[in-house]
Order: C-alpha cells, then sequence, then structure tokens
C-alpha cells in the first residue's frame, strides 16, 4: 500500500439519531459472490455488493486471475467466470490491503490450482497470523513460504491435483473454513472440514447455491462435518446481497445509547450465525424491534428499528462469540454506557483481527474515562448508567475499521469531542458510515 496522509475526524455529544438508512452490502457475502462467481462458467450478476476496499481487493484478485468483473451504472455487478480449475497465474503479486478475509480465502482458491501467487498487503494485514490457513492448505499439497512467524509477504505454489483433506479446526474461524472448503472445490474426492464450534455458514450456502456438492453432517454434541465433492462445477448465479448485520451494528449502539433517537434500518442480514449482538442487546435491555422479516437470496433478512433504551450490563455467554466476533468493539462500547457491570470472555480470537482489539479497546476507553479491566481474554466493564462518558482523547485506530467506528459513536455520548487519528480504514467496510450518521443526526 502507497503511503497516505491520515484523516482525522472528531465526534461530539450528539442531537438524537432519528431516520431510516440502508447499510451497505455484507462483506463476508460480497467477497464470496465474487469468489464463486469467477469460478462459474456464464455470467452472474450482483447487486448490493459492498463496494469497501476489502471487496474491491478480492474484485482486483479474480481479475488478475482471469475473470471478468464489470460493474454497472444501476450498481448491479457482472462476472464472467473462469470455471473450476480454470485460473490463471497473476502477473504481478495480489494486494490485498487490509483484508484478512480476501488473504484467506483466495490462499484456499489457489492452493489447489497450478499457479504460484504471492500475497501482500497493509501493516495491519502483514501482522496477521496465516499459519492457521497454511496449515491445512500444505497437507492439501500446496508449497507455501511465508515470511517469519506465518505472516505475509507469503508465496503459494498450488498443487493440482491437490489431495483431499479431512480437517478439524483448531480455532473457531469462518476464514480457516472456507480456505479448506475453496481447496476443496478444484481437489479430486471428498474434502471434510470438521466444526466443532460453529461459524458463519456464508460459504456452505454459496457453495451449494453454486451448484457444488455440499453436505452437512452435525453430531450430537453440534460438531458440523462439511463435507465438498472436488472438480465441482458452478453454475452462474443472480445474488442480491443483504445488509451487512456488523455494520448495522455501530448504528443499533448509537440508536440505543444516544438519548432519544429512533432509527431503522432497512434489509440487514440476519443469518443465525451473525446475530448474536442483537440477542445480547436485547438481554441488556435494548429495544430492537425486527420488521417484515423475510428471506432473500437463501439469507434471513429484516428491518430493524432501533430505539434509545436504558442498558444493563450482564455476563455475555462465551458461546455467543462466534456469532458476533466482530461486533465485540461497538458491544464494548455500550457496555460502557449500561448501567452495572458488563463481562465478557473467551475472546482470544479478538487479538488477531485487524488491530488486537482487546487491547485497543481497553487503552481507548479508558482514556475517554470508561471503567476497564483487561484480562487475558476478555473485558470487565463499569458502565457509567447512561450519563455520558468524560471523552477528550484522540483514539489510535490502528488500522482497524471497527475500532475507529466504534468510537465514532461513543463520542456521541461524551462530554468532550473524541478524536480518531485516521478514519480511513472505515473505507474498507462501511464507505458511507460518516454520511449515514450526518442523515441521522438531520
Ligand atoms: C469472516 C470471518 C471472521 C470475521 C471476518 C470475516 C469471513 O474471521 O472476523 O470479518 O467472511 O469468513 P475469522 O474466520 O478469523 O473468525
Amino acid at each position: 500500500m502507497t503511503d497516505r496522509t491520515a484523516t482525522p475526524r472528531s465526534f461530539a455529544a450528539s442531537v438524537p439519531l432519528n431516520g431510516r438508512i440502508a447499510i451497505p452490502g455484507d462483506k463476508s457475502i460480497s467477497h464470496r459472490s465474487l469468489m464463486l462467481a469467477a469460478l462459474a462458467v456464464g455470467e452472474s450478476r450482483v447487486t448490493g455488493l459492498l463496494e469497501g476496499h476489502d471487496v474491491l481487493a478480492t474484485a482486483a484478485a479474480m481479475r488478475a486471475m482471469g475473470a471478468t468483473i464489470e460493474r454497472r451504472d444501476v450498481g448491479e455487478w457482472r462476472i464472467h467466470g473462469v470455471g473450476v480449475g480454470g485460473l490463471l497465474q497473476p502477473r504481478a503479486a495480489l494486494d490485498m490491503g487490509n483484508s484478512g478475509t480476501s488473504t484467506r480465502l483466495l490462499m484456499g482458491l489457489v492452493a489447489s490450482h497450478p499457479i504460484t501467487t504471492t500475497f501482500v498487503g497493509d501493516a495491519s494485514l502483514s501482522g496477521r497470523p496465516m499459519g492457521r490457513v497454511i496449515d491445512p492448505l500444505a497437507q492439501m499439497g500446496a508449497d507455501i513460504t511465508s515470511s517469519p512467524g506465518g505472516r505475509l509477504p507469503l508465496m503459494v505454489r498450488g498443487l493440482a491435483p491437490a489431495i483431499p483433506l479431512a480437517y478439524r479446526l483448531p480455532v473457531a474461524s469462518a476464514q480457516v473454513k472456507s480456505a479448506v472448503l475453496l481447496a476443496g472445490l478444484n481437489t479430486p474426492g471428498i474434502t471434510e472440514v470438521i466444526e466443532p464450534v460453529p461459524t458463519r455458514d456464508h460459504s456452505e450456502r454459496m457453495l451449494r447455491g453454486f451448484g457444488a456438492d455440499l453436505a452437512v453432517e452435525t453430531d450430537a454434541d453440534g460438531t458440523r462435518h462439511i463435507r465438498i465433492a472436488g472438480e465441482a462445477e458452478l453454475k452462474p448465479q443472480t445474488i442480491i446481497v443483504p445488509g451487512d448485520p456488523s455494520s448495522a451494528a455501530f448504528f443499533i449502539v448509537a440508536a440505543l445509547i444516544v438519548p432519544g433517537s429512533d432509527v431503522t434500518i432497512t434489509h440487514v442480514g440476519l443469518n443465525p450465525t451473525r446475530a448474536g449482538l442483537i440477542e445480547v442487546l436485547r438481554q441488556m435491555g435494548g429495544d430492537i424491534e425486527l420488521i417484515d422479516p423475510r428471506e432473500v437470496g437463501g439469507e434471513p433478512v429484516a428491518d430493524l428499528r432501533v430505539r434509545h433504551s436504558a442498558l444493563t450490563g450482564i455476563d455475555v455467554d462465551p458461546a455467543v462469540a462466534p456469532s458476533m466476533i466482530d461486533e465485540f468493539p461497538i458491544l464494548f462500547v455500550a457496555a460502557a454506557l449500561a448501567e452495572g457491570r458488563t463481562v465478557t470472555k473467551g475472546l482470544d480470537e479478538l487479538r488477531v483481527k485487524e488491530s488486537d482489539r482487546l487491547a485497543v479497546m481497553a487503552t481507548g476507553l479508558t482514556a475517554i474515562g470508561a471503567r476497564v479491566t483487561e484480562s487475558e481474554d476478555g473485558l470487565v466493564i463499569d458502565g457509567t448508567g447512561g450519563d455520558p462518558l468524560p471523552g477528550g482523547a484522540t483514539i489510535a485506530g490502528h488500522l482497524d475499521h471497527r475500532i475507529c467506528m466504534s468510537f465514532a459513536i461513543a463520542g456521541l455520548v461524551t462530554r468532550s469531542p473524541v478524536t480518531i487519528d485516521d478514519m480511513a480504514p472505515v473505507a474498507t467496510s462501511f464507505p458511507n458510515f460518516e454520511a449515514l450518521l450526518g442523515e441521522l443526526q438531520s
């Protein structure tokens, strides 16, 4: 990534948030739409695609490997794929920017193609562990050379035909699951992922939707066995991407904590493997109403009406973590405004996201006057009971979009403004975040 100037922004005590907004498309589904359409033979059409930097990095990578991907005026994307097994060797390194999902899923895709691919990324991504995908992909026969610690830049020499694998996930990670399933697409025989703790299931739903032969069996103890038959033929699809619940999360919490707010967020994806935050906020006393629940393109969707609420701290059940893994930074903000104590644990994975989200949230919340204790695997937060936080600090966003947005929302309920040192990373997942906030304030 080239150097750029930082974009600092300040957020101050807000008027009530009111109105109706639509948030951008789901990031996970957008990445997968492009990847699978790029492997189908024929033309797929995608509307509602998230046009954030992370997804555009995936689009650029799929183009570099032979797919044709165009955006039409009306916001419809048309993709002509190369067929499973048909990916071409890219001429240059693939720049993944800030995107862990692009990197890990694409590593899986190229691992079973006879091509050599180099992955590079920004400072945040280059600090994140890739060993978790290198291990299973190496077992399938890919030859992977990484920077020290299993980090980017790294090079994948794919093997075709690759060797099918039955792999038990050592961490609850949809990215690792998806990397192995995508490698399995071009691998003869059955590739199996054994998932003791369920994670987001968009890959399974969408692989099936594109015509892959994929079966899921669940043991009595909840362990899932996901089996994909290789050398698949994918058929082009028409996809409507639902709004991203992980982006909606910022405005859900904003409406709950800014006094007098009443906000409706339309067309929000509510896949049960993603909807943990809503359940937890309701347990805290949040007034969140589901309006017109419906199914769009195989995913549950609803409009959400959220009204300012007096929140109460709770012990968050660690079992809910995978279904809201990206929402903890903004949950911590809600907890800082709740009455009483919120306890979270079992969140070791937050330390290897775009930043160490436990440490960065603990430091930032403390800087704006919240009472926070950091443990090895969670935070304990004693809230203000709805009183504004002191604020008046500058927060380092550490190239982490969700940290930047969480503190922007926190700034709306402070006595002195909160400054974020650089809001530019928000464009990775939510390019119109500040514009939508402005709409709700006007
Ligand atoms: C994602 C999986 C999650 C999540 C990320 C998107 C995906 O990562 O944090 O934002 O699209 O598969 P992990 O697999 O590391 O938990």
